[in-house]
């Protein structure tokens, strides 16, 4: 036995080969713990996890490479140690028969003299590429906590990567160091898959299957959808961890949980192995959100690697109706339609009965994201509108033996995704640097055009059947053709949109005493808002717009087009149009309450409650949050402000004028560049400095809308000293001060939870960030506003019973209760991989 090298001598690559035993018979049950860069064993888990600097007769290792402890490290931890190489490394396990799990732990802590934040090295096993210039720390920072590991103890984040290999006797697992850099592992563990665990068949999406068998698969995401964390001594025999969904979902309040432990059971002994009861035993339903269009509610969003096959495992297990024909509903991968209508109870038999279904997806070059989305069918079931998840598997799949992105970079000239870009930047030159840019701007390009031809293919062939189609039906052809300019466009508007009802110019007279000023409810730059009675006695709001204007003629056609796109509880829908005699006429639904500026300030209405301007800013985040996420590419508004913002006779807000919104950005691009529109007072500094257009413009004019909520002023009042005239200022400089209460609206004093109006003008201030990135999504924002009501609510409870010890406990409770949700949900996501990001 060689003695293991110094540290310091790296480079010098001594192979020591050790004996090798195979007991055939053990074949299947044959699994493998290594604890690397340790001379003894550790119990972690209830395993013995064997120490590879030892000798022994289970493995062998090229004893390249130095053991490195972590004196920081407590306890047993099998991350106290590592093995660093910055040569090849090789591991050998033998004996093994069938599919396997191989999971690589990396756990970086400072590694004396290596700098482990520019370590690199590719992984190989058995040939198959698992991983290549890969940087374990670029890789912990974007994964960020979801993958911290249950067996490590110190407070360091850690990485486990998972694959499924199918084995035939000998793995081996080659560790080779970047050019000039070097690599580490903390662990390796092999465990043995008894029994199929996927079948060689599995349907695409959109029909046909695929035969996957011998494929090399790496685990993604793994999930126990409405449930708690299972750690991987909570899983059978094969070590899985499956963690929680929320922080994946669109909306995480759009699906409720439910759960019962009695009895539920696997439809055969086989499926043991697919997964633990505990993932069918919780799931996620529909929660009754105010939302229409009801895809929108349960859809989750994970970030892949592009350009790769994806296998989808769904788990179900219905657990409350008990019979069939229930529950039915539509599952959607990538915005295409995987099942129609999917009924769990039918399809396993029964209640509380486990059932997995598969689906194959490709991601393309230019898509780094895969959504899941579960929504109503569309034929009407008995309960309409429910789905149901109970466990999600998203597995990388790949064919031809090449499981590494980074690679497919360097081979094929695609865009590095954010992770890996610094590496590249990591020696080399500037000017380099420079050359690589315009390459990587020009791929995308090129990307982008080819992608919209498949999109425009894919809306022929496979229209994405989410999207929302009007209520009266008649289809606009003219309107959509007489648009001139970008045919393309129009086609794919042509095909998907449906509007209103086309009213004629003598009903638009009738309905408005031939255009009567006195029925006249607003002026805007578009032109007149009358009220007008159509002739069902509907009471509609008709904006005529002004002949002459150009700008009109374009706003006229976006806003038809936006509103046809969209439907949402929050959203002010348009009942139709006229454009007889080169008139441009909106019919929108009435909302008999007017603006919410009127009811703020400069008006005789009474003054709104706290909750009642909570509830109208609830309403219209709701409704952004729809557009900015709703639509296949999100759409900006591009100007929200309070006159935008529309109530109900009940005080429901809605959000309005669509004329000046914009699609997002689209696939990779992070911005749409657009000249500046919107209105003063409420335009984002950053939009206007760099006429890069994003949601986040629309979160800042948010954030604008609720300080004017709170101070019931207007947001631009020229009357008032210099300092005071723009409110976004004005109330930023009482902000950061924590002391915005001294120009809050007196009237809102004593009667709102003081607590409340803190936090309401700290989310103001969130949403004010000087750059996008810093400033929050709208869902967040609506989330946080969510818990302000509720804080201001139970306050309202207390103060009903005054002096009561009880109720001041309750409040204690919620706010305790309230905290810790909040530190289990992400505070805000990363501008550029839609990770959530944590704080603290
Ligand atoms: C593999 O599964 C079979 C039957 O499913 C069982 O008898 C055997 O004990 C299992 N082996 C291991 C190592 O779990
Ligand atoms: C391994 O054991 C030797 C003594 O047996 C000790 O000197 C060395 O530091 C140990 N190495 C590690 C990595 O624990
Ligand atoms: C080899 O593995 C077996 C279990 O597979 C274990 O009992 C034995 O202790 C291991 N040998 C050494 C030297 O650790
Ligand atoms: C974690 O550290 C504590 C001491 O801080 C120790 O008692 C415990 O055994 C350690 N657990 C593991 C899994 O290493
Ligand atoms: C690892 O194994 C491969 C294939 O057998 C071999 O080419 C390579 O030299 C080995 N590397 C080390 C460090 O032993
Ligand atoms: C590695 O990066 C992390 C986070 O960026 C930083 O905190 C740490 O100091 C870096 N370590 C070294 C050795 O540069
Ligand atoms: C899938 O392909 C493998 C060989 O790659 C073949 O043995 C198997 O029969 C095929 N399965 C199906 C269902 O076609
Ligand atoms: C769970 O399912 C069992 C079997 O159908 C049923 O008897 C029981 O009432 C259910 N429990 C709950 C809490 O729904
Ligand atoms: C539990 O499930 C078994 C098998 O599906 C069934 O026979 C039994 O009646 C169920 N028990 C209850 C309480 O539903
Ligand atoms: C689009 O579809 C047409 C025929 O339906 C086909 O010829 C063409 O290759 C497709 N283009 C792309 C980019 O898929
Ligand atoms: C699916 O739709 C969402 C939101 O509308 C969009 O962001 C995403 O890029 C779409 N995904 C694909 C693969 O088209
Ligand atoms: C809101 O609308 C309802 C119904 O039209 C009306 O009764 C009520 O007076 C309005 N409230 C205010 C403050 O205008």
């Amino acid at each position: 036995m060689e003695k293991v090298q110094g540290r310091g001598v790296l480079g010098l690559v001594f192979l020591v080969t050790l004996v090798l035993s195979v007991s055939s018979g053990e074949a299947q049950s044959k699994y493998f713990l290594v604890n690397c860069g340790a001379n003894s064993s550790v119990n972690v888990d209830g395993r013995r996890w064997i120490g590879d600097m030892a000798p022994n007769d289970n493995f062998t290792v090229s004893s390249s490479g130095v053991a490195v402890t972590d004196s920081t490290a407590n306890g047993d931890s099998l991350y106290k140690t590592a093995r660093i190489f910055d040569n090849g490394l090789n591991y050998t396990f033998a004996g093994m028969q069938g599919s396997y799990f191989v999971r690589l732990h990396f756990c970086p802590f400072p590694f004396e003299n290596y700098n482990v934040n520019v370590s690199s090295f590719s992984v190989e096993a058995n040939g198959l590429k698992l991983v290549t210039d890969f940087n374990v720390p670029g890789e912990i920072s974007v994964k960020n906590l979801h993958l911290q590991n249950s067996n490590s103890n110190s407070s360091s984040l850690s990485l486990v990567k998972e694959y499924i290999l199918a084995i035939n006797d000998v793995l081996l697992v080659e560790f080779i160091p970047s050019k000039g850099s070097f690599g580490f592992i903390n662990a390796i563990e092999i465990v043995p898959v008894n029994g199929t665990l996927f079948a060689d068949s599995v349907s695409k999406v959109g029909g046909s299957n695929a035969n996957v068998s011998g494929w090399g698969i790496e685990t993604m995401y793994r999930l126990n959808v409405g449930g708690q964390e299972i750690r991987s001594n909570g899983d059978s025999d094969l070590w899985r961890k499956w963690e929680v969904d929320s922080s994946y979902m669109i909306t995480a309040d759009a699906g409720a949980e439910i759960k019962n432990t009695s009895n539920v059971t696997y439809a055969s002994n086989n499926d043991s192995w697919v997964a633990p009861l505990l993932v069918y035993e919780t799931a996620r339903i529909m929660s009754n959100a105010e939302v229409l269009e009801k895809k929108f509610n349960m859809s989750w969003k994970f970030e892949v690697d592009p350009d790769f096959d994806y296998l989808i495992r769904f788990h179900f297990c219905e657990l409350e109706y008990d019979k069939a024909n229930q529950r039915i509903f539509r599952v959607y991968i990538n915005n295409k339609t995987a099942a129609d209508s999917f009924d769990v109870y039918a399809l396993a038999g029964g209640k509380n009965i486990a059932y997995h279904h598969d689906y194959f997806d490709a991601v393309s070059a230019k898509v780094n994201t895969l959504w899941i989305q579960l929504g109503p069918a569309a034929t009407g079931s008995a309960s309409g509108t429910d789905a149901l998840l109970n466990g999600l598997e998203i597995f990388k799949l790949s064919r031809s033996g090449n499981l590494a992105y980074a690679d497919r970079i360097g081979s094929t000239g695609k865009p590095a995704s954010h992770s890996k870009s610094w590496i590249l930047w990591v020696g080399s030159g500037a000017g380099a640097a420079t050359v690589l840019i315009i390459a990587i701007a020009c791929t995308c390009i090129f990307c982008f055009c080819k992608n919209r031809r498949n999109e425009m293919n894919d809306t022929k062939d496979n229209p994405p059947g989410w999207r929302p189609l009007f209520m009266h039906g008649a289809v606009v052809s003219s309107i959509v053709n007489a648009k001139g300019g970008d045919q393309t466009l129009n086609g794919s508007v042509a095909a998907s949109t449906r509007v209103g009802r086309r009213f004629t110019l003598s009903e638009i007279r009738a309905a408005t005493d031939n255009f009567d000023d006195s029925l006249v409810i607003g002026v805007g730059g578009f032109g007149k808002v009358y009220r007008g009675e159509i002739e069902d006695g509907t009471l509609a709001a008709i904006k005529r717009s002004n002949p002459q204007s150009e700008q009109g003629l374009a706003e006229f056609e976006t806003e038809i087009e936006m509103l046809s796109k969209l439907r949402h509880r929050h959203l002010v829908s348009l009942i139709g149009f006229c454009d007889e005699q080169n008139e441009m006429i909106l019919v929108y639904e009435y909302m008999a309450n007017g603006t919410l500026r009127s009811h703020l300030f400069g008006s005789d209405f009474p003054p709104l409650t706290w909750k009642q301007r909570l509830e109208a800013c609830i309403g219209a985040a709701r409704g952004l949050h729809y557009l900015h996420t709703g639509a296949d590419r999100g759409i900006i508004h591009r100007d929200v402000k309070t006159t935008n913002i529309l109530l109900c006779e009940n005080f429901v807000a809605k959000v309005a004028d669509f004329g000046l919104s914009k699609d997002g950005p689209a696939l990779d691009h992070t911005h749409v560049s657009t000249a500046v529109k919107g209105s003063f007072g409420y335009l984002d500094p950053e939009y206007f400095r760099r006429q890069h257009l994003t949601e986040k413009s629309d979160v800042y004019s948010f954030g604008v809308v609720l300080f004017e909520v709170i101070c019931s002023r207007p947001v631009i009042n020229p009357s008032l000293p210099k300092d005071q005239i723009n409110l976004a200022e004005w109330a930023m400089k009482w902000q950061r001060q924590r002391s915005l209460e001294t120009i809050i609206d007196p009237r809102l004093r004593g009667s709102a939870c003081p607590e409340s109006l803190k936090k309401f003008g700290d989310i103001a201030e969130k949403c004010l960030a000087d750059e996008g990135k810093n400033r929050p999504t709208m869902g967040e924002v609506l989330w946080h506003l969510e818990y302000v009501l509720q804080f201001h609510e139970a306050w309202i409870r207390t103060q009903a019973t005054e002096t009561s010890i009880t109720s001041s406990q309750a409040l204690e409770d919620l706010e305790l209760r309230v905290a810790e949700d909040a530190q289990q949900r992400p505070l805000s996501m990363d501008e550029e991989t839609g990770r959530p990001q944590y704080e603290g």
